[in-house]
């Protein structure tokens, strides 16, 4: 009886099902069948690539990490492929994570069952015959450069869905590099939303990389929906050098800096930014003395809980060693913003989301939110027929 209820080869569909979650402007309803709640921002879009590490991380020995509620187990197989499986045992349902790697297999440590890297089992202590539903689901995995990305729905759209582009190019990896990872007790859309609205600079990072708020606070953004998501450039002209940046660029001196940021959804950001003097062309030439390009990669966890991923790469300071000194400053940068996702994420359970105001400016904001919101609500329309 129990071989019919769970057919053959169908792990994935073993994966349990989470409660249902309906978008709603930065929020979602939730529902476990019984109460419905109000929750801070996005519930997840399943059909998608989540980077889920980069390549250094997966050099040897196993990695757990839940995404989109689902706790995952990546290893090196035998072939030295970085293999994602649920990390679940099918006999009991221990944690494969805490077995052991042999030869590019895992172990269960509860019962010593063996896992290959196509989630095949291929041992079962004191038994011959291996049950065909004696099998872990296994996720697609993509690398391109040094990152690795995870496929967490219907596993048969992965081939049809390219890797999120995040100009992985030649230029990007001659530049000197910082690659950080920080988790955060927040749900991913938050920091999003935080990414598309730069005016926090003023106040988040008052300290660092965000100078005068009255500069700030005349900014120009331009916004525009791209295929993929949401866009835009924001330019500050005539603006005074950050408190920490006057030694480099002369306390008297004025700046502009310019930033472009994509959104690609549903979980990456890009970024491309740049400073110099006014009046010296740097925003329409997209220069600078400081130049960055960066990746943010905001893998859900759970729905309240996330890894940021940065990548960033300086393009213009000349002395490497000092451009590696500042890029290191980054997780400290970053740990103000998640300061003020996590705190956000406590106070707005509950909170209907119609009860918040927008201001002037929330527009790209405001246009991730909705772009993400469609993109969801289509998938959960297309999973319901
Ligand atoms: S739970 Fe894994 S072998 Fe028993
Ligand atoms: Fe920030």
């Amino acid at each position: 009886m129990a071989e019919q209820l769970i057919s053959r080869g169908e792990a994935a569909d073993r994966r349990p099902a989470g409660p249902q979650r309906i978008p709603g402007g930065g929020a979602f309803r939730e529902s476990n069948g019984g109460e419905t709640v109000w929750r801070p921002g996005h519930p997840f879009l399943f059909d998608a690539w989540y980077l889920a590490g980069y390549e250094s991380e997966f050099a040897s020995g196993m990695i757990a990490r839940t995404i989109l509620d689902q706790p995952i187990l990546f290893f090196r197989d035998a072939d030295g492929k970085v293999a994602a499986l649920e990390d679940r045992c099918p006999h009991v349902g221990a944690p494969l994570s805490l077995g052991t790697l042999e030869d590019g297999a895992v172990r269960c440590g509860y019962h010593g069952m063996v896992f290959e890297g196509s989630g095949r089992c291929t041992h079962i202590p004191g038994q011959d015959k291996i049950p065909p539903e004696a099998c872990v689901y296994r996720y697609p995995i993509r690398q391109r450069a040094e990152h690795v990305w995870i496929w967490m729905g219907d596993a048969a759209k992965a081939a049809d869905h390219p890797l999120p582009d995040f100009a992985e190019d030649d230029t990007f990896f001659s530049w000197p590099r910082y690659q950080g990872l920080l988790e955060m007790e927040c749900n991913y859309s938050l920091m999003l939303q935080n990414l598309m609205d730069l005016t926090h600079l003023a106040y988040v990072h008052a300290d660092s990389i965000g100078g005068n708020p009255a500069d700030h606070a005349v900014d120009k953004v331009t916004p525009r929906k791209t295929e993929n998501g949401v866009a835009f450039l924001r330019e500050l002209r005539e603006v005074d050098a950050p408190g920490r940046y006057t030694e480099r660029f002369g306390r008297a001196e004025k700046l502009d800096r310019w930033s472009e940021f994509e959104f690609v959804a549903p979980a990456v950001i890009r970024q491309n930014s740049g400073w110099g003097p006014a009046g010296t062309r740097v925003i329409e030439e997209r220069g600078g003395i400081l130049l960055d390009k960066m990746l943010h990669a905001i893998t859900p966890a759970t729905a309240s809980r996330s890894y940021y991923f940065f990548h960033a790469a300086d393009g213009a300071d000349p002395d490497h060693d000092r451009a590696r000194e500042r890029l290191s400053k980054l997780p400290k940068i970053i740990l103000e913003d998640i300061a003020v996702t996590e705190a956000q994420q406590r106070r707005l359970e509950g909170v209907d989301p119609r009860s918040l105001v927008a201001i002037r400016s929330d527009r790209p904001r405001l246009m991730m939110i909705e772009d993400l919101d469609r993109r969801i609500r289509q998938e959960q329309a297309a999973r319901a027929q």
